[in-house]
């Protein structure tokens, strides 16, 4: 039996991918997977766990023994709502330190093959194109420069309510980066047959259309 399909997208922190994967699933009627979101949630629960960042055995086992769940757009770990809670910058920060650790990925390799399901599914993350779905259908690199990106970050903050500088947003988000890209597992890459999308001049609808055409050019 054919596996249902997989539209791969990767990119930077702030690329707006999450945003453009989301819509891409809607459009397409598709499942969508945030895996950054399963990175926030062990970065929670070790918080909680006052387990050291550092400590990869440890992480690993707290990843493996976390109850996850995605329910009409809320995100519950062990039952309580935390869909607000995961999205700050210190836990960024803190998802992007013990995604480093070979354990934690390897503790989440299942829950993200288990999102693969019928009609086919959108996945966001750093390692959805090389890693976790080698065979997606199409692979798209999605990224803009980073002060375009700190820029986007900082009118969500404040469209949210938070208040944020632009310069220390700028700065987290190119820590992120370095470390993203340069960690021995599953480096944030373009990977091997991936198109490259730049969004610092696009608008969402724009990013969403040349994702959708380029699904179909490969489908057709
Ligand atoms: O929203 P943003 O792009 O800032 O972050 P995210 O996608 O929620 O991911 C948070 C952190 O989790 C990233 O900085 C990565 O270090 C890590 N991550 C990862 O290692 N692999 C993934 N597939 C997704 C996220």
């Amino acid at each position: 039996m054919n596996s249902p399909p997989v539209i791969a997208i990767d990119g930077p922190t702030a690329s707006g991918k999450g945003t453009v994967a989301s819509l891409v699933a809607e459009k397409l009627g598709f499942h969508y997977l945030d895996s950054g979101a399963l990175y926030r949630l062990v970065a929670l629960g070790s918080q909680k766990a006052s387990i050291d960042p550092t400590n990869g055995a440890e992480l690993g086992l707290l990843a493996q023994k976390l109850v996850i769940s995605f329910k009409n757009g809320q995100i519950l770990l062990n039952s309580e709502d935390v869909t607000e809670v995961i999205r700050t910058e210190s836990i960024g920060l803190c998802a992007s330190a013990i995604a480093v650790h070979p354990e934690v990925r390897q503790a989440l390799v299942g829950v993200q093959h288990g999102f693969r399901k019928a009609p086919g599914l959108v996945a966001d993350g750093r390692d959805m194109a090389s890693v976790i779905f080698p065979d997606a259908t199409l692979k798209v690199f999605l990224t803009a420069t980073a002060d375009a990106r700190a820029e986007r970050r900082y009118k969500q903050l404040i469209a949210k309510g938070i208040s944020a500088k632009l310069e220390d947003l700028l700065r987290d988000l190119q820590e992120r980066d370095a470390r993203d890209s340069s960690r021995g597992a599953a480096p944030l890459l373009v990977a091997d047959g991936a198109k490259v999308l730049e969004t610092s001049d696009l608008s969402i609808d724009q990013a969403v259309k040349t994702v959708l055409d380029w699904y179909q050019a490969k489908t057709a």
